[in-house]
């Protein structure tokens, strides 16, 4: 591969599957951009709340997608994201707006008003691409695509631990009932809905360390360069 060709490394898998933290962790390794796509679907979400659109309605949805005033901006380790101005980086995160983003993502009008977007953070020297159809459907070319996944236990208990730490308190059940509704919906969709690429490597991270999942990821990306 030539020196002034982007890399890109598709990320692939399920809510709690430890995609976020093992593409920043990859991104910082390999001196490479990232794209945290969940962001900008949660971001649509997050608009709409404010915008008092209900997320079923694609007619409403779709101008907002269109129009997401947003900046990212990295200080030191840590990304910051503006919406209309305001600091929405914590606000993203919360659980309600991970469901609200779901529901927008499965609107197609949403999915095309993100595309070139996404497009747009190809950068040299490459980029770790996080999402759910980065293989198959916003960087289908890419030759190092990973689909990430655990058992639907073992991410309520990681997302449970990562909400926890941030002082959001909520039940385990509830936990693995929204990753299970989630799943369901992001898998089911028609337009781009969450499979393995073809050519996708697909590691199940359940009994795995996240050191060990990184490795992995690493040796696959070195084999591809
Ligand atoms: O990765 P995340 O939890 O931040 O994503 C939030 C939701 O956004 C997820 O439930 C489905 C949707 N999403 C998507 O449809 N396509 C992507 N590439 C990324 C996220």
């Amino acid at each position: 591969m030539s020196n002034n060709q982007i890399r890109v490394v598709t990320i692939d898998g399920p809510s709690g599957s430890g995609k976020g933290t093992l593409s920043q962790m990859l991104a910082r390794h390999l001196g490479y951009h990232l794209l945290d796509s969940g962001a900008l679907y949660r971001l649509v979400a997050l608009a709409s709340v404010k915008r008092h659109v209900d997320f079923a309605r694609e007619e409403f949805v779709v101008p907002i997608a269109q129009n997401l005033n947003v900046e990212f901006s990295v200080e030191g380790n840590s990304m910051q994201i503006l919406l209309d101005g305001e600091d929405v980086t914590n606000a993203i995160r919360q659980e309600a707006i991970g469901m609200g983003a779901s529901q927008v993502a499965a609107h197609p009008g949403v999915r095309a008003a993100l595309l070139e977007r996404q497009r747009a953070f190809a950068r040299l020297p490459g980029l770790i691409a996080d999402g759910r159809d980065m293989g198959t459907a916003v960087f289908p070319e890419s030759v190092t695509k990973i689909f990430l996944t655990a058992s639907a236990e073992a991410r309520a208990e990681r997302r449970f631990n990562q909400l926890k730490a941030k002082g959001e308190i909520v039940e385990m059940e509830n936990l693995v009932a929204d990753i299970r509704e989630r799943d369901e919906r992001d898998s089911k969709r028609a337009v781009s809905p969450l499979v393995p690429a073809a050519d996708a490597t697909i590691i199940d991270s359940t009994d795995m360390s996240i050191e060990e999942v990184f490795a992995s990821m690493l040796a696959l990306i070195k084999q591809n360069s």
